[in-house]
C-alpha cells in the first residue's frame, strides 16, 4: 500500500498540532484487525505526517482498542519514532568509529551552536533538525554528514556550517 507523506507538515499544522487525520484510514482499514499491529500502525502513521501527532494517538485507538499507555511506551522506546515533527532538512551527523576519530564531534558542536539547537531539535523556523548517529556506511568519507539523500564526506566544522547556511538561504530565496 502506497501512503501518501506529507513533506513537510504544513507550518500551521507544526504550530498547531494539528493534523488531516483522514490520512490514516486506509492505514487504519489495513491493519485494525491485524494481530501485532501496533508497530506498523506507529510506523505507517509516522510515515503519513512525518512524526506520531498526539491526536494519531486517539485516533489508533479509537479504531483498534490498542490501548494509549502502550502505544506511548512502543514510541518513546524505540528511537526510530518521533513524538514531535522533525525539521525540512534532516541533518544526520555520523559519529561512528571512522567519523568519531576524524573529530565529528567539533563539527557537529559546530552546527548546533551555529542553529542554536541541541542534537535531536529542531530550529524555530522548521527548516532543520540535527541528529546524531551510528556509521552511515561511507567510512572512507569521514567525517561525514547526510542532509536528506545527500552525503558530504570529509568535512570541516566551517564547510559544513556553510552548506547548512546555503540550504537556509536557497529556502530563503
Ligand atoms: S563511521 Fe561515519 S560513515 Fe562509517
Amino acid at each position: 500500500m502506497r501512503i501518501q507523506r506529507l513533506k513537510p507538515a504544513r507550518k500551521e499544522e507544526l504550530l498547531l498540532g494539528e493534523v488531516d487525520l483522514t490520512l490514516m484510514e486506509p492505514l487504519l482499514e489495513k491493519y485494525k484487525d491485524r494481530k501485532g499491529n501496533m508497530i506498523p500502525l506507529l510506523q505507517g502513521t509516522q510515515e503519513i505526517y512525518g512524526y506520531l501527532p498526539k491526536a494519531a494517538f486517539a485516533k489508533i485507538h479509537q479504531a483498534t482498542g490498542l490501548e494509549l499507555n502502550e502505544m506511548y511506551g512502543v514510541a518513546t522506546f524505540y528511537a526510530q519514532f518521533r513524538l514531535v515533527p522533525a525539521g525540512k532538512h534532516i541533518v544526520k551527523m555520523c559519529h561512528g568509529t571512522a567519523c568519531h576519530v576524524q573529530n565529528v564531534t567539533a563539527i557537529t558542536d559546530e552546527i548546533l551552536d551555529n542553529l542554536q539547537i541541541k542534537d535531536g531539535e529542531t530550529t524555530e523556523d522548521g527548516l532543520f533538525t540535527v541528529e546524531t548517529v551510528a556509521c552511515l556506511g561511507c567510512c572512507s568519507l569521514a567525517p561525514v554528514m547526510m542532509i536528506g539523500d545527500e552525503t558530504y564526506g570529509k568535512l570541516s566544522p566551517r564547510q559544513a556550517v556553510k552548506i547548512i547556511r546555503e540550504i537556509r538561504r536557497s529556502e530563503n530565496n
